[in-house]
């Protein structure tokens, strides 16, 4: 296969408008620390586009420069934030309520910037998560009326912060589960359905389908189906607006995407996987409910099927026994503990066992990710790359990929896929690591 001429890039001039959908432990983690880190008051440590760099050619070439240098990303100080919530608290408040950054070191440093983003009134039902029972609510009519307002938002955030782009991220809490059903096979029926009020439309579906009717790249940094839906999915190649999803990889799935490709990159046998968490943060209590649980479970039971390919190779991965638990404690708050037991096999059938235990920070793992897809998103959308963006998978549990294409899951192979397609969008060649020069040359 011959890879594809690289795509023109429009320059990142102007402002970039960020609209994020849920003002609260992620948001507000992200909007204060890009204050930081533009104030020169904190570094944008876990960013891979402000602080990793990109090898070009030949290891013998010497040629790292950082991404941000080597692409036209927007800059942090070209940012503009607005954001919808169910609750009415401004940045500043949603910061301190989120208990994630200390608020003398980190949060009264920027509390100018972070008092100015006040929330707009949320398009939400609580059927959605029934454990959140804000009045922050866009008042209308109905799914069609909700629909109709998000795009207003668009419309009035683009006018009255004079931003030359935007870009919007799911930051809001995991709906129930809903599987693909009749209303998002195809836009005339997605329509019908709105019209309907039809319980399979969600509002985070309403978020996707406004943004990508006003030109809007959606990123989708929780396991909802949203933009997923195939009508969507179709609609955005069809009008070149960049998506992608589902699902910040942080914490424990981040930990099973690198050991699960080890055990397999070694044909290391598997048992059984347990995994379990304590959260106490606002998003844990949604998740608390079985239906916002289930959503959430699909997407992190997938990632390991997807790696082991136990069809390929049932003897070691043919009768795995796979658990995932979160369970909501209050005490911990953001500051999430993942356990995973792991029941591994090796030569002629010897058990052995891994365990982890990971003290992490929810939302400091999360903020960088979503950084960096709004950055990317944006450049996709300048590169003129509408529908699925599959080059950016690093970022999530359940990556997006074009119907009947199984995710790649190993965080490394995703690495090698992400920046690949930054050095084929700027005319440089991308690495296969075969690397049969340095010896033919010798
Ligand atoms: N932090 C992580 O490591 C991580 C990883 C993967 C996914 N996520 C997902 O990211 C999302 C945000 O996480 P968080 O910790 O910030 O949660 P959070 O509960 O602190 O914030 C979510 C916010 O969304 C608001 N909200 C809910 N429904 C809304 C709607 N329809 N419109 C507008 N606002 C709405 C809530 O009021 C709340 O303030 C969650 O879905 C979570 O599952 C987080």
């Amino acid at each position: 296969m011959t890879t594809p001429p690289p795509p023109t890039i429009a320059p990142a001039n102007g402002r970039l408008g960020v609209l994020t959908v849920g003002l609260g432990a992620v948001a507000s983690t992200l909007i204060a620390g890009v204050e930081l880190v533009k104030r020169g008051q904190g570094k944008p440590i876990g960013s891979l586009s402000q602080m990793a760099t990109i090898r070009l050619g030949k290891r013998t070439d010497h040629r790292s420069p950082l991404i941000r240098d080597f692409v036209p990303l927007a800059t942090l100080d070209d940012i503009v934030w607005g954001a919808w919530d169910v609750f009415p608290d401004d940045a500043y408040v949603a910061a301190s309520r989120a208990g994630v950054l200390e608020a003398g070191k980190h949060i009264e440093a920027v509390s100018d910037a972070l008092r100015e983003i006040r929330p707009m009134p949320a398009a939400f039902e609580r059927k959605y998560a029934r454990n959140l029972d804000g009045e922050h609510i866009m008042e209308g009519s109905g799914k069609r009326g909700m629909l109709n307002r998000i795009r207003e938002d668009i419309n009035r955030f683009r006018e009255d912060k004079q931003v030359d782009r935007v870009v919007m991220i799911w930051c809001a809490s995991t709906e129930i589960f809903i599987e693909p059903g009749p209303a998002h096979m195809s836009i005339e029926a997605l329509e019908a359905a709105i019209d309907a009020n039809d319980e399979t439309v969600s509002p985070a579906m309403l978020y996707a389908y406004a943004a990508l009717l006003e030109g809007v790249p959606f990123a989708n940094g929780a396991p909802n189906l949203a933009v997923d839906a195939p009508a969507l999915r179709q609609y955005a190649t069809d009008h070149g607006v960049a998506i992608s999803g589902k699902d910040f990889k942080t914490g424990q799935t981040l930990m099973k995407t690198v050991l699960a490709p080890m055990l397999k990159a070694r044909q290391l046998g598997l048992r059984g996987w347990y995994s379990t968490n304590i959260l106490g943060n606002r998003d844990g209590e949604v998740l608390d409910a079985p239906e916002n649980f289930k959503t959430k479970e699909e997407s992190k039971l997938g990632v390991l099927e997807d790696i082991l390919e136990p069809a390929k190779n049932p003897d070691l991965y043919g009768d795995v026994f796979h658990k995932v638990t979160i369970n909501y404690y209050p005490p911990r708050g953001d500051n999430k503990e993942g356990w995973d037991n792991i029941d591994i096999f090796g030569w002629l059938n010897y058990p052995m066992q891994i365990k982890v235990d990971f003290l992490c920070r929810d939302s400091i793992l999360a903020a960088p990710l979503a950084l960096d897809l709004v950055l990317f998103m944006d450049l996709a959308q300048r590169a003129g790359l509408g529908g699925i963006q599959e080059w950016l998978s690093y970022y999530y549990k359940s990556p997006q990929t074009a119907p009947g294409l199984y995710p790649e899951h190993d965080l490394f192979i995703q690495l090698t896929k992400l920046k690949n397609t930054l050095r084929w969008m700027m005319g440089e060649e991308v690495i296969t690591h075969l690397g049969r020069e340095y010896y033919t040359e010798i």
